[in-house]
Protein backbone atom coordinates (compact mmCIF):
# COMPACT_ATOMS: atom_id res chain seq x y z
CA UNK A 1 0.00 0.00 0.00
CA UNK A 2 1.21 3.47 -0.96
CA UNK A 3 -0.03 6.73 1.14
CA UNK A 4 -0.10 10.03 -1.47
CA UNK A 5 -0.73 12.95 0.84
CA UNK A 6 -1.56 16.06 -1.36
CA UNK A 7 -1.98 19.34 0.13
CA UNK A 8 -5.61 20.11 -0.64
CA UNK A 9 -8.69 18.28 -1.86
CA UNK A 10 -7.95 20.29 -5.74
CA UNK A 11 -4.29 18.17 -6.22
CA UNK A 12 -5.43 15.12 -4.60
CA UNK A 13 -8.23 15.02 -7.12
CA UNK A 14 -6.23 16.35 -9.56
CA UNK A 15 -3.72 13.62 -8.76
CA UNK A 16 -6.27 10.65 -9.32
CA UNK A 17 -7.63 11.84 -12.16
CA UNK A 18 -4.24 11.65 -14.21
CA UNK A 19 -3.13 8.30 -12.71
CA UNK A 20 -6.41 6.98 -14.19
CA UNK A 21 -5.57 9.05 -17.17
CA UNK A 22 -2.11 8.09 -17.73
CA UNK A 23 -3.61 4.23 -17.23
CA UNK A 24 -5.78 4.77 -20.27
CA UNK A 25 -3.93 6.14 -21.98
CA UNK A 26 -1.48 3.22 -21.79
CA UNK A 27 -4.31 0.50 -22.04
CA UNK A 28 -6.86 2.04 -23.19
CA UNK A 29 -9.21 -1.28 -23.62
CA UNK A 30 -8.90 -1.87 -19.52
CA UNK A 31 -12.04 -2.43 -17.61
CA UNK A 32 -12.69 0.35 -14.75
CA UNK A 33 -14.41 0.02 -11.47
CA UNK A 34 -16.08 3.02 -10.60
CA UNK A 35 -17.60 4.41 -7.31
CA UNK A 36 -20.28 7.26 -6.73
CA UNK A 37 -20.64 9.60 -3.83
CA UNK A 38 -19.79 13.24 -2.90
CA UNK A 39 -16.16 12.52 -3.41
CA UNK A 40 -15.93 11.30 -6.95
CA UNK A 41 -17.90 14.21 -8.14
CA UNK A 42 -14.62 16.42 -8.18
CA UNK A 43 -12.96 13.78 -9.73
CA UNK A 44 -15.51 13.21 -12.72
CA UNK A 45 -15.16 16.87 -13.40
CA UNK A 46 -11.61 16.82 -13.13
CA UNK A 47 -11.59 13.51 -15.94
CA UNK A 48 -14.26 15.41 -18.15
CA UNK A 49 -11.73 18.34 -18.12
CA UNK A 50 -9.20 16.24 -19.01
CA UNK A 51 -11.21 14.23 -21.89
CA UNK A 52 -12.28 17.67 -23.32
CA UNK A 53 -8.48 18.58 -23.51
CA UNK A 54 -7.89 15.57 -25.44
CA UNK A 55 -5.95 14.42 -22.77
CA UNK A 56 -7.88 10.99 -21.92
CA UNK A 57 -9.81 8.95 -24.11
CA UNK A 58 -12.93 6.44 -23.08
CA UNK A 59 -13.94 5.01 -26.64
CA UNK A 60 -12.43 1.55 -26.07
CA UNK A 61 -12.81 1.04 -22.08
CA UNK A 62 -15.29 -0.97 -19.82
CA UNK A 63 -16.53 0.01 -16.84
CA UNK A 64 -18.48 -1.41 -13.47
CA UNK A 65 -19.72 0.23 -10.63
CA UNK A 66 -19.21 -0.79 -7.13
CA UNK A 67 -22.91 -0.91 -5.80
CA UNK A 68 -26.33 0.47 -6.71
CA UNK A 69 -29.09 0.83 -4.29
CA UNK A 70 -31.93 -1.78 -3.68
CA UNK A 71 -35.62 -0.81 -5.03
CA UNK A 72 -34.39 2.25 -7.24
CA UNK A 73 -34.70 1.46 -11.01
CA UNK A 74 -31.57 2.46 -13.58
CA UNK A 75 -33.82 5.74 -14.45
CA UNK A 76 -34.81 7.19 -10.89
CA UNK A 77 -32.49 10.20 -10.48
CA UNK A 78 -31.38 9.03 -7.24
CA UNK A 79 -29.76 5.70 -8.48
CA UNK A 80 -26.13 5.13 -8.88
CA UNK A 81 -26.77 4.68 -12.54
CA UNK A 82 -28.27 8.16 -12.76
CA UNK A 83 -25.58 9.54 -11.02
CA UNK A 84 -22.68 8.15 -13.35
CA UNK A 85 -24.94 9.23 -16.86
CA UNK A 86 -24.90 12.79 -15.07
CA UNK A 87 -21.25 13.28 -13.74
CA UNK A 88 -19.34 11.17 -16.27
CA UNK A 89 -21.07 9.08 -18.70
CA UNK A 90 -23.32 12.04 -20.81
CA UNK A 91 -19.81 13.58 -20.72
CA UNK A 92 -16.83 11.50 -21.98
CA UNK A 93 -17.28 9.17 -25.13
CA UNK A 94 -17.32 5.94 -23.33
CA UNK A 95 -19.87 3.54 -24.62
CA UNK A 96 -22.84 2.85 -22.41
CA UNK A 97 -23.43 -0.30 -23.64
CA UNK A 98 -19.90 -0.82 -22.14
CA UNK A 99 -20.44 0.50 -18.66
CA UNK A 100 -22.47 -1.76 -16.40
CA UNK A 101 -24.29 -0.50 -12.84
CA UNK A 102 -26.08 -3.59 -10.54
CA UNK A 103 -29.78 -3.29 -11.24
CA UNK A 104 -31.40 -2.52 -7.46
CA UNK A 105 -34.75 -2.72 -9.21
CA UNK A 106 -33.98 -7.08 -10.78
CA UNK A 107 -36.66 -8.77 -9.48
CA UNK A 108 -34.34 -11.96 -8.37
CA UNK A 109 -31.19 -9.68 -6.48
CA UNK A 110 -29.15 -12.93 -5.88
CA UNK A 111 -29.17 -13.99 -9.19
CA UNK A 112 -28.10 -10.24 -10.14
CA UNK A 113 -25.83 -10.01 -7.96
CA UNK A 114 -23.93 -14.10 -9.50
CA UNK A 115 -24.43 -12.33 -12.92
CA UNK A 116 -22.93 -9.02 -11.82
CA UNK A 117 -19.62 -10.77 -10.42
CA UNK A 118 -19.47 -13.42 -13.81
CA UNK A 119 -19.78 -10.05 -15.76
CA UNK A 120 -16.59 -9.17 -14.00
CA UNK A 121 -14.78 -12.45 -14.24
CA UNK A 122 -16.03 -12.55 -18.10
CA UNK A 123 -14.45 -8.43 -18.92
CA UNK A 124 -11.08 -10.29 -17.33
CA UNK A 125 -11.72 -8.93 -13.51
CA UNK A 126 -11.00 -5.14 -12.79
CA UNK A 127 -8.04 -3.17 -14.03
CA UNK A 128 -8.05 -0.19 -12.22
CA UNK A 129 -10.41 -0.09 -8.95
CA UNK A 130 -11.51 3.45 -7.82
CA UNK A 131 -12.93 3.84 -4.45
CA UNK A 132 -13.99 6.44 -1.81
CA UNK A 133 -14.22 5.84 1.97
CA UNK A 134 -17.53 5.77 3.82
CA UNK A 135 -17.90 7.13 7.28
CA UNK A 136 -18.31 3.15 8.79
CA UNK A 137 -15.18 2.16 7.07
CA UNK A 138 -16.59 0.34 3.80
CA UNK A 139 -15.43 0.43 0.76
CA UNK A 140 -18.62 0.08 -1.77
CA UNK A 141 -21.17 -1.14 0.33
CA UNK A 142 -19.38 -3.14 2.58
CA UNK A 143 -20.26 -2.16 5.73
CA UNK A 144 -18.20 -3.63 9.21
CA UNK A 145 -18.59 -7.32 9.33
CA UNK A 146 -18.87 -8.03 5.59
CA UNK A 147 -16.74 -10.90 5.08
CA UNK A 148 -13.32 -9.83 3.60
CA UNK A 149 -13.91 -12.95 1.09
CA UNK A 150 -17.21 -11.15 0.02
CA UNK A 151 -18.76 -11.29 -3.29
CA UNK A 152 -21.15 -9.15 -5.02
CA UNK A 153 -24.50 -9.62 -2.90
CA UNK A 154 -26.80 -7.20 -1.10
CA UNK A 155 -25.94 -5.48 2.08
CA UNK A 156 -27.88 -4.11 4.67
CA UNK A 157 -26.71 -0.39 4.92
CA UNK A 158 -25.29 0.68 8.94
CA UNK A 159 -27.32 3.97 10.73
CA UNK A 160 -23.77 6.17 10.34
CA UNK A 161 -24.00 5.45 6.16
CA UNK A 162 -27.88 6.11 6.00
CA UNK A 163 -27.18 9.18 7.71
CA UNK A 164 -23.83 9.85 5.59
CA UNK A 165 -26.07 9.81 2.20
CA UNK A 166 -29.75 10.30 3.08
CA UNK A 167 -29.16 13.97 2.73
CA UNK A 168 -28.80 13.30 -1.13
CA UNK A 169 -32.48 12.06 -1.07
CA UNK A 170 -35.11 14.57 -2.12
CA UNK A 171 -36.74 13.43 1.60
CA UNK A 172 -33.99 11.59 4.02
CA UNK A 173 -36.94 8.84 4.53
CA UNK A 174 -36.78 7.72 0.81
CA UNK A 175 -33.18 6.71 0.68
CA UNK A 176 -33.13 2.84 0.68
CA UNK A 177 -31.67 0.46 3.51
CA UNK A 178 -30.17 -2.36 1.04
CA UNK A 179 -27.83 -1.98 -1.55
CA UNK A 180 -26.16 -4.48 -4.25
CA UNK A 181 -22.35 -4.04 -3.72
CA UNK A 182 -19.21 -5.69 -5.67
CA UNK A 183 -17.60 -7.57 -2.51
CA UNK A 184 -14.40 -7.15 -0.69
CA UNK A 185 -12.65 -9.88 -2.24
CA UNK A 186 -14.30 -8.39 -5.69
CA UNK A 187 -12.32 -5.29 -4.95
CA UNK A 188 -9.24 -7.22 -3.65
CA UNK A 189 -8.95 -8.66 -6.92
CA UNK A 190 -8.62 -5.56 -8.96
CA UNK A 191 -4.94 -5.45 -10.43
CA UNK A 192 -4.91 -2.01 -9.53
CA UNK A 193 -7.27 -0.04 -6.11
CA UNK A 194 -7.12 3.50 -6.11
CA UNK A 195 -9.10 5.74 -2.99
CA UNK A 196 -9.23 9.35 -2.96
CA UNK A 197 -10.67 10.41 0.37
CA UNK A 198 -10.66 14.49 1.32
CA UNK A 199 -11.56 16.71 4.33
CA UNK A 200 -11.57 16.14 8.08
CA UNK A 201 -14.13 14.08 8.17
CA UNK A 202 -12.68 11.47 6.77
CA UNK A 203 -9.34 11.76 9.30
CA UNK A 204 -9.94 9.00 11.82
CA UNK A 205 -11.17 6.44 9.39
CA UNK A 206 -8.12 6.86 6.82
CA UNK A 207 -6.11 6.26 10.34
CA UNK A 208 -7.77 3.17 11.16
CA UNK A 209 -7.84 1.65 7.63
CA UNK A 210 -4.34 2.77 6.63
CA UNK A 211 -2.28 1.91 10.03
CA UNK A 212 -5.11 0.11 11.85
CA UNK A 213 -5.13 -3.78 12.25
CA UNK A 214 -6.80 -5.56 9.32
CA UNK A 215 -10.47 -6.09 10.59
CA UNK A 216 -14.19 -6.30 8.97
CA UNK A 217 -15.10 -4.01 11.17
CA UNK A 218 -13.38 -1.51 8.67
CA UNK A 219 -13.51 -2.95 5.56
CA UNK A 220 -11.31 -0.51 4.05
CA UNK A 221 -8.52 -2.25 6.12
CA UNK A 222 -8.21 -4.95 3.64
CA UNK A 223 -7.09 -3.17 1.23
CA UNK A 224 -3.77 -3.82 3.14
CA UNK A 225 -4.11 -7.53 1.88
CA UNK A 226 -4.25 -5.55 -1.54
CA UNK A 227 -1.41 -6.09 -4.08
CA UNK A 228 -0.87 -2.74 -5.61
CA UNK A 229 -3.35 -0.08 -3.99
CA UNK A 230 -2.53 3.80 -3.34
CA UNK A 231 -4.52 6.06 -1.21
CA UNK A 232 -4.58 8.89 -2.05
CA UNK A 233 -5.63 11.89 1.07
CA UNK A 234 -5.42 15.62 1.43
CA UNK A 235 -4.10 16.83 4.35
CA UNK A 236 -7.06 17.25 6.27
CA UNK A 237 -7.83 13.37 5.69
CA UNK A 238 -4.27 12.38 6.60
CA UNK A 239 -4.24 14.69 9.94
CA UNK A 240 -4.09 11.34 11.90
CA UNK A 241 -1.93 9.17 10.37
CA UNK A 242 1.28 8.85 12.11
CA UNK A 243 3.83 7.22 9.71
CA UNK A 244 3.30 10.37 6.94
CA UNK A 245 7.47 11.04 7.01
CA UNK A 246 7.43 7.82 5.30
CA UNK A 247 4.49 8.18 3.02
CA UNK A 248 6.62 11.93 2.29
CA UNK A 249 9.61 10.34 1.28
CA UNK A 250 8.03 7.59 -0.49
CA UNK A 251 6.23 10.46 -2.26
CA UNK A 252 9.58 12.24 -2.88
CA UNK A 253 11.69 10.06 -4.09
CA UNK A 254 10.46 6.96 -5.54
CA UNK A 255 10.82 7.12 -9.50
CA UNK A 256 7.17 6.00 -10.02
CA UNK A 257 6.04 9.45 -8.26
CA UNK A 258 8.01 11.59 -10.47
CA UNK A 259 5.89 12.34 -12.93
CA UNK A 260 2.93 13.49 -10.15
CA UNK A 261 5.28 15.68 -7.98
C1 LIG B 1 -20.10 4.72 -3.62
C2 LIG B 1 -19.30 3.98 -2.68
C3 LIG B 1 -19.03 4.47 -1.29
C4 LIG B 1 -18.50 5.91 -1.24
C5 LIG B 1 -18.30 6.35 0.20
C6 LIG B 1 -17.80 7.76 0.33
O1 LIG B 1 -20.16 4.06 -4.86
O2 LIG B 1 -18.86 2.95 -3.03
O3 LIG B 1 -18.12 3.59 -0.68
O4 LIG B 1 -17.29 5.98 -1.93
O5 LIG B 1 -19.51 6.22 0.90
O6 LIG B 1 -18.79 8.65 -0.08
P1 LIG B 1 -18.53 10.23 -0.11
O7 LIG B 1 -17.55 10.48 -1.17
O8 LIG B 1 -19.91 10.80 -0.42
O9 LIG B 1 -18.03 10.60 1.26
Amino acid sequence: MEVIIQKDKGSATKLVARLLANQLNETPTMTLGLATGRTMEALYDELVRLYEAKEVDFSKCGSFNLDEYVGLTPEDPNSYRSYMNKWLFDRVNIHKAKTHVPNGSAEDLDEECRNYEALIRGAGGLDFQLLGIGSSGHIGFNEPLSALRSLTRVKALTRDTIEQNSGLFPDPSMMPRRAITMGVDTILKSKRAVLLATGSSKADIIAKAVEGPLTAIVTASALQLHSHCTIVVDEDAAAKLTHRDYYDWIFQNEPEWAAYR
